[in-house]
């Protein structure tokens, strides 16, 4: 599958998604995190937004992403992400402290859901935003799976 870069179907991508604790540098004063491209998360940041006001019973993503890669904090409150792999598999991973975050590789189907009322969910993002590599529609994503051809 060239036309990704690298060939993420050769690995399970719930394999690839992992949670990240970032260095704290707080004292008397307060807290600090740090995170920087290529050190603290596998990319060069090319790209942030934030989402915050989502109800708790707002499900949010629901998409995949052929060429970007995120890192996601919940810099305030908490919500949730359940990660789908187009094969069967899915995990649910909780973001509910400011210095740790979940990475996303490419062609994670990702939902983002059960937001605190204070949740602000910080996104990292690989790339500029480019609304042609998103796919939206989830039968779509697993033709684009299953034609991988790749076993987990
Ligand atoms: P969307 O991807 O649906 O948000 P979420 O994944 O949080 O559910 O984006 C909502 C709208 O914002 C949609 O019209 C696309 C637009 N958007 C941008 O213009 N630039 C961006 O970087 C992002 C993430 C979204």
């Amino acid at each position: 599958m060239p036309y990704f870069g690298i060939n993420v179907f050769t690995m399970n991508v719930l394999n690839l998604t992992q949670m990240l604790e970032f260095s704290q540098k707080g004292d008397e004063r307060g807290h600090l995190v740090i995170v920087e491209g290529m050190k603290d998360i596998p990319f060069e940041i090319k790209r942030i937004f934030y989402i915050y006001g989502s109800d708790k019973d707002v499900v949010r993503g629901q998409h995949a992403n052929k060429v970007s890669e995120f890192v996601l904090i919940n810099v305030a409150g908490t919500s949730k992400v359940k990660v789908k792999d187009g094969k069967g598999n899915e995990t649910v991973y909780s973001l509910n402290r400011p210095h740790t975050g979940i990475y996303l590789p490419r062609m994670v189907w990702k939902e983002m859901y059960d937001f605190s009322e204070d949740s602000v969910l910080l996104c990292l993002a690989s790339t500029h935003y480019d609304p042609e590599e998103y796919i939206r529609n989830y039968d779509e994503y697993l033709k684009i799976v299953s034609e991988s051809g790749e076993e987990t």
